[in-house]
């Protein structure tokens, strides 16, 4: 294994929560790639890579929406809700409070933060795309300290680190497979 993928360990952002809507179906997902995208107080941004095998990924390529939520240290019970196992086996919202935001999308009542985003431009990586959203609504949900993912990975059971590990050798296996084929992409912009 190349060791700079061990040192890029320091570069994984906190554990957020994504969330997004087709229809009336609701759907969420773990990213822990998200970044702050720009610094103007105005013109908020963020970016998130999301592998492209993920329902969420359908989801949000047609809609061009997505909420993302930083989560809270005490909130591992939604990573484990949103972050292993797809939307397209279960519906993860039948037991996860949440109301309606602005944009119709799901927000989680309990969270850290929230950032309700329309897509803006993307990126083809290969494997994943990365959305860039614009931020058009947020809010602050409060709670104890932000969920880092150096703490997820701690406070993961014996029996969640090999859920973990197992889907992420699949996920790799997926994304080293199209890694030498990204296309360019241009974002055309919501249809509706
Ligand atoms: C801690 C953690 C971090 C994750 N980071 C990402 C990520 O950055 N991008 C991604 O596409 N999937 C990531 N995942 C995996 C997705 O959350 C997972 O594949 C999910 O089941 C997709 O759900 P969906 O198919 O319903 O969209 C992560 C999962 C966990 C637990």
């Amino acid at each position: 294994m190349d060791s700079n993928y061990e040192l890029l360990h320091d570069l994984t952002s906190p554990v957020v929560a994504i969330t997004c809507l087709r229809g009336k179906r609701k759907n969420g997902m773990i990213v822990n790639s998200a970044m702050r995208a720009s610094l103007s107080p105005d013109r908020p941004l963020v970016s998130i890579y999301v592998h492209k095998f993920t329902y969420s990924h359908d989801i949000i390529f047609e809609t061009g929406k997505f909420a993302l939520h930083v989560l809270d240290k005490s909130q591992m019970d939604v990573v484990y809700k949103l972050g292993f196992k797809s939307g397209r086996e279960a519906d993860k919202f039948k037991d996860l409070p949440h109301r309606t935001g602005k944009l119709g999308l799901p927000i989680l009542k309990d969270c850290y933060s929230y950032f309700e985003c329309e897509v803006v431009n993307a990126m083809d990586t290969g494997g994943s795309t990365c959305f860039l959203g614009s931020v058009v609504n947020g809010g602050s949900g409060g709670g104890t300290g932000v969920l880092e993912s150096d703490h997820m990975r701690n406070a993961m059971s014996d029996e969640w680190k090999e859920l973990y590990l197992k889907n992420l050798k699949v996920a790799q296996r997926f994304i080293t497979e199209r890694a030498g084929k990204i296309k360019p992409l241009i974002w055309k912009g919501l249809k509706s």
